[in-house]
């Protein structure tokens, strides 16, 4: 009695101690509406400085030369969060619901030549500062030339740099506006941060309203000691025409909407150019090939064509190391499902921007939970290649891929420490990744495969023969780097636009939203990878060449080639960046995101090209 008692105390504690990262990591930020009254004071958090020339962020407390308190308060991060560098804490500012304030000082402090260095250094590279009122990040304003209309974009600058006369110059002094609707009750639906530069030695307040004051320089090349006052003012704007759940649309209208229909019909044009040279491929030969039957002499005459029947006997011959291509595939099928998850959760505004993180997070907790399946598919393949140490399979699927990753990723962070970012992963974040891979992600791959390797085996309608057939010489259009190169191109001629988009929107910290026409776009995209490996797969068995397994995996994947260079293209003309690490955090997630896009075709496209193959042969077991 005792000693089951003990076991399942000890069962719930271990299901605890599990369960603490997972749900820290699908933490949610409160969302929903807050009803403020007049009076009622209103916390900002400061967050961090990030820039758009370099992928790495910084606490806004680690910067030495701002004001802080002495015992700032943190807020609970999710999964997400953490890896996007963000460390939301508390402030010293004072924001009182409807209160307006001309100007208060937030604190004057001394700088110490190597403390204005550091600014210079981050106001050189455009560093621009987030904080949070509300869930809102403080944004600096723009307006259309044409209409007026505001547009948001987060954060705003440190200060600002004179390149000719070599002068970094600080915002000292900034006026934070936010706007409420008082439909029901009043609700925040912006938050606007004007910094300004003004030469204050005084301690106190500076005289605001000059029209051409004097800035305040930092990191000049004398030794010295810098004096730094802090001020800022309060503007409470009573704002008729924003609504609280549209409170959003002003970050978002920086996209070009145009542009990605343009895409789009870009996309659908390659797709049904393809589409409809493979139709007529496809139509002609099979036509030809079904004549045959009804028809001795044609059968003569046109016997290339007939090439793949020959292959009946090996198509479906075991490939060389199926036990590394097993395990790949399973872990393409999970990435996959992860893919589509959280795409189709975007779409459906599930994971708006207000949930900070929230891709991230959703995305490790929908990886965790897709290994079953990553588990299950992989154990079937390796059935049907005879394979017969099917834990060894799926401990090899729940690992290698993961565990690749993470090497690199440790590798990285390693560099990422060095310089002091934000977007090194703490210590316990490292563990609670490592519970969610380790304590859930690999048992239930295991347990997924246990459920595939009991699964009956997969049937094919022809049966291999003892010895391997000769492959005869290829034609040119068939050797692997051209195949490679033409499998490759034709579906990144479909995605291209919208690879810039993401690329922009990841890397130059714009928030991508266009969720819609990543749906459309990826069905698409699905179908033309689909469409090309097959053609591909076919030309070759008409070749009589019959190992496909592989090569239907490398075509599927292949144009992740040319995403990866294209993003070597963009680092090169689009982002400003000169130093070694922040190059290795680009090149290194660049080369990641492309292994995930190859492992998710190469499965989508060998799964799909298995599937015509049982059933083209399928249909010459007349023979
Ligand atoms: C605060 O300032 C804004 C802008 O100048 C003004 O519209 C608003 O009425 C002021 N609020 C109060 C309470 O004075």
């Amino acid at each position: 009695m005792f000693f089951t008692l003990n076991r399942a105390v000890t069962a719930l504690l271990g299901l605890t101690v599990l369960a603490t990262p997972a749900i820290q990591a699908f933490y949610v930020p409160s969302v929903g509406p807050q009803y403020v009254e007049p009076g009622q004071k209103v916390p900002l958090f400061v967050n961090k400085v990030t820039s758009d020339r370099t992928p790495l962020p910084y606490a806004y407390y680690d910067l030495d030369f701002v004001c802080k308190p002495a015992t700032p308060e943190h807020v609970w991060l999710n999964l997400g969060e953490v890896l996007r560098g963000d460390r939301i804490m508390s402030s010293e500012y004072q924001l009182t619901m409807g209160q307006n304030q001309t100007c208060q000082v937030l604190c004057s402090r001394t700088v110490t030549s190597e403390q204005a260095e550091q600014a210079k250094q981050l106001i050189q590279k455009d560093y621009r500062a987030e904080w949070i009122v509300d869930n809102l990040p403080g944004a600096t304003t723009f307006r259309a030339v044409d209409t007026g209309a505001k547009s948001y974009e987060p954060g705003f600058p440190l200060g600002f740099y004179n390149k000719f006369t070599d002068v970094a110059y600080i915002h000292n002094h900034v006026t934070i506006q936010v706007l409420y609707e008082t439909v029901q009750r009043r609700l925040i639906v912006g938050f606007e941060v004007y910094p300004l530069s003004i030469y204050n030695n005084q301690g106190g307040c500076p005289d605001l309203s000059q029209t051409n004051p004097s800035r305040q320089p930092i990191g000049s090349a004398d030794n010295s000691d810098t004096k730094l006052t802090y001020t800022y003012s309060v503007v409470w704007k009573e704002e008729p025409t924003v609504r609280w759940r549209n409170r959003w649309d002003r970050y978002l209208s920086a996209g070009h909407s145009s542009v990605h229909w343009y895409s789009i019909i870009n996309s659908v044009f390659v797709n049904i150019l393809l589409s409809g040279i493979i139709a007529i491929i496809m139509l002609r030969v099979l036509n030809r090939d079904l004549s045959m039957y009804n028809d001795e002499d044609l059968r003569e005459d046109q016997l290339e064509t007939i090439g793949w029947k020959l292959l009946h006997g090996d198509v479906f011959r075991p490939p060389k190391f199926g036990g590394l291509l097993a395990p790949l595939l399973g872990s393409g099928v999970q990435l996959l499902l992860v893919a589509v998850t959280v795409t189709v959760l975007a779409a459906m505004g599930v994971l708006s921007p207000s949930y900070r993180g929230g891709m991230v997070s959703v995305g490790a907790l929908a990886y965790v939970a897709m290994s079953v399946f990553g588990g299950y598919w992989s154990a079937r393949v390796y059935k049907v290649w005879r394979g017969t140490a099917w834990v060894k399979n799926a401990l090899m699927t729940g690992m290698m891929v993961p565990g690749l990753c993470i090497t690199l990723f440790s590798g990285l962070n390693l560099f990422i420490w060095a310089y002091h970012s934000s977007s090194a992963l703490p210590f316990g974040t490292f563990v609670a990744i490592a519970v969610l891979w380790i304590g859930l992600s690999v048992p239930l791959t295991v347990a997924g495969a246990f459920l595939g390797s009991r699964k009956a085996e997969i049937q094919h309608p022809v049966r291999t023969n003892q010895i391997p057939r000769q492959i005869p010489p290829q034609p040119w259009y068939l050797k692997s780097p051209v195949a490679i190169f033409i499998t490759g191109a034709c579906p990144f001629g479909v995605i291209f636009v919208e690879v810039y988009f993401m690329l922009k929107s990841i890397w130059q910290d714009k928030y991508y939203y266009m969720f819609g026409f990543m749906v459309l776009v990826g069905a698409i995209l699905i179908i033309t990878v689909i469409e090309i490996t097959i053609v591909m797969i076919y030309f070759q068995l008409c070749s009589e060449n019959h190992r496909w397994w592989w090569r239907s995996y490398l075509f599927g994947g292949s144009s992740a080639f040319f995403i990866f260079l294209y993003s070597v293209h963009y680092f090169f003309t689009r982002l400003n960046v000169s130093q070694f690490v922040p190059g290795l955090v680009f090149m290194v997630d660049s080369l990641l995101a492309s292994c995930a896009y190859f492992l998710c075709f190469g499965s989508v496209a060998f799964f799909a090209t298995y599937y015509f193959l049982r059933k083209i042969f399928a249909a010459v077991k007349l023979d």
